[in-house]
């Protein structure tokens, strides 16, 4: 069941909010949960970033991701999604090699994955790709700065455009992509002051992440802004939880108790005499995007009952 009050976030919305000096918030996520919690939140924009090599699959860097698993995450998202606008990654060597590549992989981020937009980094380069998908109506983001994809040539995760060329092939670079049909930059790892540049440049918004405040909106990875890996601590994230000390105190607090054998205590457990309503629902059943308990079993809407996590999407 899919309500249809929420409005969607669209390009049209995001054009609307830079004209109008709105800031746009966007925030990456990689499954239906997380992407559930941002969304109610009030995110505007629910990026699949190919970072889930890094936070989600432990590795160094993203060039490893591979389009079936961004597919898969860009699923995940979808399902757990009402409100926000989700922009599906182009993973490392999915458009690179040839316009046909970026093509066939931008539509299944769209078609297999639930995407509403793709984001690729690169410059001018890539703004023959960017053109096309433009006209088969696919909404590109476009991504310049620090793009970490080109780690290696890069020399590492450093500060780009500092110098007056670099700095100049940036602009150039961002005017290319919007006359080419991106609808959104990300500027990341650059300095404030061509950022704002670029942003006063363009009609396009601008989302930043190590970019400055004047960008037309922030991005950050949704583990590094909950304190998620307590190693990781950038100039750039600013930490608005610590989640790695909640989770693990909780998780020692769970422990604690089974070995004390304080859970599961009476309130957490059935009884052959309950009533019916007092019916378990478990994993598989109504735990499932979509599944709906109320409908198929009669019983199940019992206060014991465990609400549906994703009631109103696909
Ligand atoms: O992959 C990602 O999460 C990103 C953002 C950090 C912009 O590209």
């Amino acid at each position: 069941m899919k309500s249809n009050h929420i409005p969607k976030v669209t390009v049209h919305t995001l054009a609307k909010m830079k004209a109008e000096h709105h800031k746009i918030s966007m925030l990456t996520a990689y499954d239906a949960s997380f992407a559930r919690l941002v969304d109610q939140a009030g995110v505007d924009v629910i990026l699949v970033g190919d970072s889930l090599g890094m936070v989600v699959q432990g590795g160094g860097n993203t060039l490893p991701v591979t389009m079936e698993e961004m597919i898969y995450h860009c699923r995940s998202v979808s399902r757990g999604t009402e409100r926000a606008q989700i922009v599906g990654d182009m993973p490392f060597m999915s458009y690179q090699a040839s316009v046909e590549d970026g093509i066939r992989n931008a539509g299944r981020l769209v078609k297999e994955g639930g995407a509403e937009a793709v984001k690729l980094e690169g410059g001018a380069d890539y703004a023959e790709l960017a053109s096309r998908l433009f006209k088969i109506g696919i909404p590109v983001m476009g991504h310049i700065g620090l793009t970490p994809q080109s780690l290696h040539a890069m020399g590492g995760f450093k500060v780009q455009g500092r110098s007056a060329v670099q700095a100049k092939k940036l602009l150039d670079d961002a005017v290319a992509l919007e006359q080419a049909g991106c609808y959104a930059l990300v500027l990341e790892g650059i300095p404030q002051e061509l950022a704002q540049e670029i942003t006063a440049s363009l009609t396009i918004p601008t989302i930043g992440i190590g970019a400055g405040v004047h960008c037309d909106g922030q991005v950050l990875v949704v583990y590094d802004l909950l304190g998620m890996n307590e190693e990781f601590r950038p100039k750039f994230v600013k930490r608005y939880d610590n989640l790695a000390v909640r989770i693990r105190t909780a998780v020692e607090q769970y422990i604690t108790e089974v070995r004390n054998e304080q859970f599961p205590d009476d309130q957490h457990s059935f009884s052959k005499d309950a009533p019916r309503p007092e019916s378990a629902t478990p994993y598989g059943s109504a735990r499932a995007v979509g599944g709906g308990s109320d409908e198929r079993d009669p019983d199940a809407s019992g206060a014991a009952c465990i609400p549906l996590p994703f009631p109103r999407k696909k």
